[in-house]
């Protein structure tokens, strides 16, 4: 069972948001608010730690106040390994150098949530039930309106966390196929490995 935060946790998730409110922009704060209450949701229904889900909800995004040429120059100099994806595509390294800003930064040092926040946007093979809460939480926010599918995705991941993520990542991996933007090898490797463990058909919507 999820347990009842002690003060001293609210008070570092209190200053963790100070922090976001005063780094991010208005309306990705308002997406990390989101994703950091969604993530604690699914952390009530899935048995793990709320003060993890709200603390690494919270930090996901906070190396998204950097541009591209940043991203890539950060990482290098921190000796951050650096995709070919990520070469062509350098937001994505905004999970990695959140990772490394998170702990250099903001002084976590929870494994566990450092590394939820450096796979949030590709997923990857054999996540925690961590790394699943806050890759899909990402996804289903409530202020996401970038699918007509959200209300039947949501329902999904609040059933049943694997299906849930397995669903994200098709749509996720399809919708590439429709941009001219290069398919994430990492996303593929996450579906290829949940898809084999998910036996059951997805229901038809
Ligand atoms: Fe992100
Ligand atoms: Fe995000």
């Amino acid at each position: 069972m999820s347990e009842i935060l002690c003060k001293e946790e609210l008070e570092k998730l209190r200053d963790l948001e100070e922090k976001m409110r005063s780094s991010l922009k208005e309306s990705r704060f308002r997406h990390t608010v989101s994703v950091a209450q969604t993530a604690a949701a699914l952390a009530m229904v899935n048995d793990i730690s709320l003060y993890q889900a709200l603390t690494a909800g919270m930090l996901h995004d906070c190396a998204k106040c950097y541009k591209d040429r940043e991203l890539l120059e950060k990482c290098k100099k921190k000796g951050i390994e650096i995709s070919l994806t990520e070469e062509q595509n350098p937001s994505l390294l905004h999970a990695k150098y959140g990772a490394y800003l998170a702990e250099h930064r903001y002084g976590i040092k929870d494994p566990e949530v450092l590394s939820a926040i450096r796979c949030h946007t590709t997923g990857k093979p054999a996540m925690s039930t961590l790394d699943k809460i806050i890759f899909i939480a990402d996804y289903i926010e409530p202020y996401r309106i970038h699918t007509e599918m959200l209300p039947y995705i949501r329902k999904l991941s609040f059933e049943n966390l694997d299906k849930g993520l397995v669903f994200i990542l098709k749509r996720t991996l399809e919708y590439l196929e429709t941009t001219d933007q290069p398919l994430d090898e990492m996303t593929e490797k996450t579906y290829e490995y949940y898809s084999a463990l998910d036996t059951e058909e997805a229901p038809r919507i």
